[in-house]
């Protein structure tokens, strides 16, 4: 039998996987593969939650997947799988949406900056939803951990009160599951704007890194990044330009913030970002050459696989929920 916790976590496929997105998830899970039994899925159900071209859709769907497997995550040890091709996670999410509240949903910071742009009047009841389907995605696997970026915190805490809520009023069900948010790299800024996170749906490129950017486009990016009046490199909260890049350099090398302080006293901005753009290609070049060696087959047949896997847990935990609501199953 096997006794290790289970994680659960996800990436939509839309937009560029940025930097962001590797460091405050994707860096983790690789790490944490081998203490934890561990599901990846690609969530393309929530990607239309705002429009999406279908073959766009269906490459980036591709394209993320590579990105876990470029990353490190090894199908051997962890289920990587396609959200839409179990659809339990649809059946799940309706009955939970029978339990989750309207003001509970309307709070949610994410829907409510998404919806900023073009007013909730247009926004898709699915987007407003969009956090119950992510407690379907945790709760149907019996997630004790969720490993996600600071953003996900909030809905990670519905699931758990969603999860609370159903075993009070049905028993004991679902396992309450926890965020797991690792300080270094949980936040990671736009380079164009440090006050707001670095995004996939940013209008202007120079706000991120994508993972598939190549040299000279990091360089470019990375010469354009803002930063804070004075000339020296130092790491505080009154330059959050400046803590962000640093804290972008420590996540790819060996060296803390204090440390990166040091190597640059008495030199400028100048230098400090040629490094820091070598240090992110150093990371980027490896990456790219294992994504790029790996074909579109090979990717469905570990997605496919991943399905087979999980499919049985999703169907055992969904019909233990349908029994006890009440349906006949
Ligand atoms: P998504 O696709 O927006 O982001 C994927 C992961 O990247 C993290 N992240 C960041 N971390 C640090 N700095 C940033 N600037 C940054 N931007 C994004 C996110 O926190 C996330 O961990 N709703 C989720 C996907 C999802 C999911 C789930 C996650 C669906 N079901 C179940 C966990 C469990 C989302 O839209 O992530």
């Amino acid at each position: 039998m096997n006794l290790r916790k289970r994680i659960f976590s996800g990436v939509q496929p839309s937009g560029n996987l940025h930097i962001g997105n590797y460091l405050g998830a994707i860096a983790n899970w690789v790490k944490l593969q081998d203490e934890f039994e561990s599901i990846f899925c690609v969530v393309d159900m929530h990607a239309i939650t705002v429009p999406q071209d279908p073959e766009m859709l269906r490459k980036k769907t591709i394209e993320i997947a590579k990105i876990y497997l470029a990353a490190g995550i090894d199908p051997k040890k962890s289920s990587i799988f396609i959200q839409s091709q179990v659809s339990e996670h649809a059946e799940l999410m309706w009955i939970l949406n029978t339990i989750a509240k309207m003001p509970e949903l309307e709070k949610m910071t994410q829907f409510k900056d998404k919806t900023q742009k073009g007013g909730s009047e247009s926004a898709a009841v699915g987007l407003f939803d969009y956090p119950v389907l992510m407690a379907a995605d945790i709760l149907l696997y019996g997630t004790e951990v969720v490993p996600v970026g600071e953003d996900q915190k909030q809905h990670v805490e519905l699931a758990r009160d969603l999860a609370k809520r159903f075993n009070q009023k049905f028993g004991e069900t679902f396992i309450v599951p926890k965020a797991f948010i690792k300080e270094e790299g949980m936040r990671v800024m736009g380079l164009d704007n440090p006050e707001k996170k670095m995004s996939k749906s940013a209008a202007s490129e120079y706000n991120y890194i994508s993972l598939l950017d190549d040299e000279e486009t990091v360089k470019r990016k990375i010469k354009k990044a803002v930063t804070d009046s004075g000339s020296e490199i130092i790491y505080s909260d009154e330059k959050p330009a400046l803590k962000n890049l640093i804290n972008i350099y420590s996540s790819f090398s060996n060296l803390s913030p204090k440390e990166i302080e040091k190597k640059y006293t008495g030199k400028g901005y100048g230098d400090f970002k040629t490094e820091l753009a070598e240090v992110i290609i150093g990371f980027l070049k490896p990456f790219q050459e294992k994504f790029n060696a790996l074909s579109d087959e090979e990717v469905l047949k570990i997605l496919a696989d991943g399905a087979t896997k999980v499919r049985p847990i999703a169907k055992a935990k969904l019909d233990e929920v349908k029994n006890k609501v009440g349906f006949i199953i």
